[in-house]
């Protein structure tokens, strides 16, 4: 059976389980680090996959031990980690640094650095460039850009040089400055726009691509179209894969998150019922105890 006839059949099972559940990428016996092969596969057997954005070591090796197979050192780090109000402030610098931390917090997943604003758009040289730092300097195992037609260069360029590439089209919120956030892809143009934008990114050799706020019917089609994973977030149940940023998914991003993440915990709850036991504590005089003590 082809790759693009395995993507497109129903999964092996109702819950998208393989067949042989010891080679599932999520769930199963293997404890290597995940591949780009690794995920093709998985997609070809019909499996769903989850990645998780992370951001720190401590983090990233919870995620990991919870058998999560791809992480995403996202730029959302901007406003999810780092203070910034956008991903357009990030520079390569944090890029590197919180990406190595992700990587020696991991032994299993594969892990894939964003390449951010300001880092690719001018050349595919300098997309080489920049990518080829956080494949050597922070030990990543993929890098991803967004652009669908606008980035086929730089994709095909760093693919050719042997780094896999996730590509990001739909909603890019390094151009939030001229797109704002919307749902993408609605009415003929658009939508016609996206699938273009998808077979240029799968064209230039991308190993998967995310879809970000894109109607569910039209992320349906593109994922019956490509043969690359598709991985959604706000794209409905029909991608191959959903991606959600790790601080809307445990509730610790303060203030209002968008409509199509879902919170698994509430961190934010915990973390300051927590500071604010020991806080007490500190105060009433019973932390530490003898317990904490030494003479
Ligand atoms: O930076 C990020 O976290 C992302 C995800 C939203 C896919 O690009």
């Amino acid at each position: 059976m082809s790759l693009q006839a395995a993507h497109n059949q129903s999964p092996t099972s109702p819950a998208g389980a393989p067949s042989d559940s010891s080679k599932a990428l999520y769930g199963g016996k293997s404890n290597r680090r995940v591949t780009v092969h690794d995920i093709a596969a998985a997609t070809a057997r019909g499996e769903k996959w989850p990645m998780l954005t992370a951001y720190d070591a401590m983090t990233a090796s919870v995620f990991d031990e919870a058998g999560i197979p791809v992480m995403l050192v996202g730029d959302s780090m901007g406003n999810c980690h780092l203070g910034y109000e956008t991903t357009v402030p990030v520079t390569m610098d944090e890029i590197a640094i919180l990406s190595a931390a992700v990587v020696r917090g991991t032994k299993r997943a594969l892990v894939v650095a964003d390449l951010p604003f300001g880092a690719y758009q001018e050349s595919p040289v300098q997309a080489l460039r920049n990518a080829t730092r956080l494949i050597k300097e922070s030990g990543v195992g993929a890098v991803k850009l967004e652009g669908g037609e606008r980035s086929h260069e730089q994709i095909k360029l760093l693919v050719d040089a042997g780094i896999p590439v996730m590509a990001h089209i739909g909603l890019t919120p390094q151009s939030v400055n001229a797109m704002g956030y919307r749902v993408q892809g609605r009415g003929e143009e658009a939508a016609q726009q996206m699938l273009r934008d998808a077979k240029a990114v799968q064209d230039a050799g991308a190993f998967a691509v995310v879809l970000e706020l894109v109607p569910a019917e039209l992320a349906a089609e593109v994922t019956r179209t490509l043969h690359i994973p598709t991985v959604g977030i706000g794209a409905g149940p029909d991608t191959d894969a959903q991606v959600l940023v790790y601080t809307d998914m445990v509730g610790l991003t303060g203030g209002k998150v968008p409509r199509f993440t879902k919170q698994y915990a509430d961190l934010r709850q915990i973390l300051g019922d927590a500071a604010k036991a020991y806080a007490d504590e500190v105060v009433g005089g019973t932390f530490p105890a003898p317990e904490h003590t030494f003479h």
